[in-house]
């Protein structure tokens, strides 16, 4: 498989509060695809940001007293310094606030309204501002709780702007069938498939009048226009052209505005779909949802500065298959951290530049020839935890072959076999460096660089 272009985005995060490692989880997921296309000579653009307006983070402002505008510049701030610290190397990081982007979704707004594709109604139902999203009774939980939030729901009733989206029911279930946009994994697209099949779709409301921390609806200057429309939009305010992209990444909890309200959105403007939506599980900590009450809430740029932004990359993707939930613990982590990391290859890898050194091997940095199909199969799949069981294996077989070889017993009775051997593992270290590269990107220059200069330095030294 081979992209000229490969543009991919990710869900743009609320600004109600700092990031954490589920927030992370995705960013790098993106950051590793967006890594591996670059690789590959694709011409990559990764987009992400964050989605600052809307109830709930006006509602976390306020409760700081400060405008939401200023609160949001604050916790922007904290997001782009976590993927700093993470090395996601992002090509835009777009906020809904940017005038470019409120311009384009008033823009977008006025053209489906003059195409009859809007029109005002009354509206009654209850809202989750959690959710950002009206609930049917049927969703909720006694005395109107939202299963998410656990928090009541509130009635709205008002005036407000409806898009026609009742009417790309077909169109969507077509487009999902043709595989005009494929839907993975594929549980999910059966599930949305089936969702749309039984339930016929409500037209959407997509205004709101009396919620001010907003884009003005442009014919109406009483109204701000709903939350995820607005949000929905960044895919394309900010793609600087690269509509419509390779991949968007999501999580499960958005899905069906991803699977119904963005590609009715797009159909009923005239834009082409995405090629491809990935829908990923949720990450957990010791098993429970992460939240402040629990108070097991883990920040990415703590665990990033005692163990290196690798370390966290690496766990994040080898520990369950991307698609399902996760889990975060402290002990796994640090299990995989010694293990995985520091013995089977920090110590394969030292090990041998030092008896590279020592026996005088002169072997001049290469790639070797094998083609490692499995791998990029897997890659090319967002497959990653099998993409990295793919390069243990390969660590495992060289550490085998050391322990069944003996090296130091070869430098006092066989050199030619020792020369030979030790040459053959530095290629294979050349190529696990190159296969890392997407996970591990710091640690994969330090193998390059060391494998160049022949000076061993440990790749995963003690945490301070
Ligand atoms: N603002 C909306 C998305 C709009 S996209 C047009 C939103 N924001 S969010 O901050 O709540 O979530 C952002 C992304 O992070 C979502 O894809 C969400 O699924 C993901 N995650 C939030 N918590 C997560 C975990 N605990 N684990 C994995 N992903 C998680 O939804």
């Amino acid at each position: 498989m081979h992209y000229g272009r490969f543009f991919v985005t990710t869900a743009i995060d609320y600004v109600n509060s700092k990031p954490h490692i589920g927030h992370a989880y995705e960013k790098i997921a993106a950051d590793i695809v967006a890594r591996y296309w670059r690789s590959q000579g694709s011409e990559v653009f990764f987009l992400t940001g964050t989605d600052e307006h809307g109830m709930k983070v006006a509602q976390a402002a306020k409760k700081m007293e400060i405008e939401p505008k200023v609160f949001a510049d604050n916790i922007v701030a904290k997001y782009k310094e976590a993927w700093a610290s993470l090395e996601i190397g992002y090509d835009n990081f777009i906020r809904t606030t940017d005038p470019h982007h409120e311009e384009f979704v008033k823009n977008f707004l006025q053209k489906l309204y003059d195409n009859g594709e809007i029109y005002k109604d009354k509206y009654q139902g209850l809202y989750c501002v959690g959710c950002e999203e009206y609930k049917q009774p049927d969703d909720l939980e006694e005395g109107k709780i939202c299963p998410n939030h656990k928090t009541e729901c509130q009635m709205v009733e008002e005036e407000i702007y409806f898009f026609k989206l009742s009417k790309y029911q077909k169109q969507i279930m077509e487009a999902i069938q043709g595989k005009d946009i494929i839907i993975e994994p594929e549980n999910r697209r059966n599930e949305i498939f089936q969702f749309l099949a039984r339930e016929p779709l409500k037209d959407l409301a997509i205004s709101r009048s009396k919620v001010e921390w907003g884009i003005q609806v442009p014919w109406d200057k009483s109204q701000t226009i709903y939350v995820w429309v607005d949000a929905l939009l960044n895919y394309i305010s900010g793609g600087k052209g690269f509509w419509p992209p390779q991949l968007q990444l999501i999580g499960k909890d958005i899905f069906r505005f991803h699977a119904i309200i963005w590609p009715a959105m797009l159909l009923a403007a005239g834009y082409e779909l995405p090629e491809k939506l990935f829908i990923h599980g949720f990450l957990t900590v010791d098993g429970q949802k992460m939240s402040k009450t629990i108070g097991n809430v883990i920040d990415p740029i703590e665990v990033s500065k005692i163990y290196g932004a690798d370390v966290l990359r690496y766990f994040l993707f080898r520990e369950a298959p991307f698609g399902q939930d996760g889990n975060f613990s402290v002990d796994r982590f640090e299990g995989r951290y010694q293990a995985d990391l520091a013995n089977d290859l920090g110590n394969l890898f030292q090990r041998v530049l030092v008896m590279a050194q020592k026996f005088e091997i002169k072997w001049e940095y290469q790639k070797s020839a094998n083609t490692y199909e499995a791998y990029h199969e897997a890659m090319q799949n967002l497959r990653f935890h099998e993409a990295l069981n793919l390069i243990w294996v390969i660590v495992s077989g060289l550490n085998q072959k050391i322990d069944v070889e003996k090296p130091w017993d070869l430098a006092k009775n066989d050199t030619a076999k020792l020369d030979n051997l030790l040459k053959e593992i530095l290629t294979n270290l050349a190529d696990i460096a190159i296969l890392l590269d997407p996970f591990m990107p710091i640690v994969s220059a330090k193998m390059t660089d060391q494998l160049k200069t022949g000076k061993p330095e440990p790749l995963f030294p003690r945490k301070k």
